[in-house]
């Protein structure tokens, strides 16, 4: 029994080219995978928590130390996904470099990322929808909105989480529990249906959306900006103190809550890396995939320090705790039709969100079918629509039961969990490989050898660190399942092994 088997690279690049997946993603396609993926819960919705609780104004620090981490992984994922242009991300480059038993890890860690990133989005996709209807005079039954148990309470003619509302006086209104978040379900089971469609159906939807997510941040920003530069005062006022001082408990303001903050709204940057999951839909994987990772992280990046800047500036950021801080922001400014343009804006964005992740998640599993590690169906490509229709199809069902039935809160921390441990290892991954096969040809290299890596390992290593101790025995328990699961399938099934 060999369990550091890797698989040779030059029988991955062999059925990379013998593929059945079909080659239609250009430069602009794969930014606008990777924006599809990284805008959403985060920005929308995170950041408004993170202010509130953590960080305040100082949120923008959160926002760029957070970046900070994410380059150096983003610089490794670069490297590898121009290096290793196929399906399945880091599970590949993991059976290339650490060993199988490795790579079967991070393929089930991906899971976490990918599968429960697509559960956690539909839950604030649900959230945000039946706010917007019950804006437009439309009630969705409260007991369908949300996780089972989850209390909620008829607030501002909104069904909100009694959770949410705390220091406010609720007797008297009406109190409802909710049952099964139908709303998160049915979401993912049309953007499952048009995954199964096609992958230029899938890409070209997702530019579309992708183009109104962005100019809904754009608009934000232009009428923010205006009002700001109208009411320099109020700013001033708002933004001040920028650091709040601690409260006496790390993470509530102060540096701490700097740092507390930057682990909270990581969330907000996870998906880069998706956009390495369809190195082998791309047309020009070797180009293509570090513009497709770096450039929609820069993009992001720019995008959320100024987003959040602004609405830290507009509205006085102990009332950011909302379920929408962003459309809360352009209500303040007085724009009418801002507020409902931006929630919108919301509910489609989030939409490309849930679809780059789950189309990772089904290209993770064709790879390990494809290596003998998962059952063979798992691998099935449609004959006409060339997609993993069976995988996308299971995993889609099974993604909807997750995000109607499990909390956000739950999901999300096991989200940043599992990508962080991604992180490290695709970051150990580029340095290991460096000085085992010198000799390979690298596209893109990463810079700053080893700095880069480390950096990559111990930022990863750090965030992960901060995240709850309950987090870690779930991620302990997905991990042990994804053994029993390896050692009774994919162990004696592992084409490699058999070969
Ligand atoms: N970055 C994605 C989001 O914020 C996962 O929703």
């Amino acid at each position: 029994m060999n369990l550091l088997r890797t698989k040779p690279l030059e029988t991955v690049f062999a059925e990379a080219e013998s593929g059945t997946l079909r080659r239609a993603l250009g430069p602009w396609n794969l930014i606008s995978l990777g924006i599809g993926a990284i805008i959403g819960v985060g920005i929308f919705v995170l950041t408004g928590t993170a202010a509130a609780a953590n960080a305040g104004p100082a949120i923008v620090l959160s926002f760029v130390l957070s970046a900070f981490g994410c380059v150096f992984a983003g610089l490794c994922y670069a490297e590898f996904a121009s290096m290793i242009p196929v399906a399945g991300s880091a599970y590949t480059y993991g059976y290339a470099t650490l060993g199988e038993i490795f790579a079967w890890i991070i393929g089930w860690d991906l899971v976490l990322e990918y599968a429960f990133g697509a559960a956690t989005v539909a839950s604030g996709w649900s959230a945000n929808f039946s706010g917007l209807m019950a804006t437009l005079g439309i009630e969705i039954p409260p007991q369908l909105i949300d996780t089972p148990g989850t209390e909620l309470v008829k607030y501002q003619g909104r069904w909100t989480p009694l959770a949410t509302l705390a220091g406010i006086d609720t007797t008297g209104m009406p109190h409802a529990t909710a049952a099964f978040n139908l709303v998160a379900f049915v979401a993912i089971l049309v953007v499952t249906a048009v995954l199964v469609l096609g992958i230029e159906e899938s890409a070209t939807l997702n530019t579309v959306l992708v183009a109104v997510k962005v100019a809904t941040v754009l608009v934000f920003i232009g009428v923010a900006a205006i009002f700001v530069s109208a009411h320099p005062d109020l700013a001033r006022q708002n933004l001040h103190p920028f650091i709040p001082p601690n409260e006496g408990v790390f993470g509530k303001f102060g540096w701490s809550g700097i740092a507390r903050g930057a682990s909270v709204i990581f969330f907000a940057y996870i998906g880069f890396d998706a956009v390495s999951t369809a190195a082998q839909e791309a047309k020009d994987p070797q180009r293509d995939m570090p513009i497709g990772i770096l450039g929609s992280l820069a993009i992001c990046t720019v995008l959320y320090i100024v987003v959040a800047g602004l609405l830290t500036a507009i509205v006085p950021y102990r009332r950011l705790m909302v379920a929408a801080p962003v459309a809360l922001g352009m209500d303040a400014t007085g724009v009418s039709w801002g507020g409902t343009l931006v929630r919108f804006g919301t509910i489609l964005g989030l939409s490309t969100t849930m679809l780059v992740m789950l189309l990772g998640q089904s290209r993770v599993f064709y790879a390990m079918s494809r290596d003998g590690l998962l059952p063979a169906s798992a691998g099935a490509i449609h004959p006409t629509r060339k997609t993993p229709w069976i995988s996308t199809i299971i995993v889609g069902i099974v993604v909807a039961f997750f995000g109607a039935t499990i909390p956000i809160g739950t999901l999300g921390d096991l989200v940043n969990i599992g990508t962080l441990l991604a992180f490290v290892i695709v970051s150990a991954g580029v340095w290991m490989l460096r000085s085992r096969r010198p000799d390979l040809p690298r596209p893109f290299r990463a810079p700053w050898m080893p700095f880069t890596p480390i950096m990559g390992i111990l930022v990863s290593a750090g965030l992960m660190a901060s995240l709850p101790f309950a987090t870690w025995m779930r991620l302990i328990v997905w991990l042990v399942v994804g053994l029993v699961v390896y050692f009774t399938y994919g162990q004696s099934h592992s084409k490699i092994a058999n070969r």
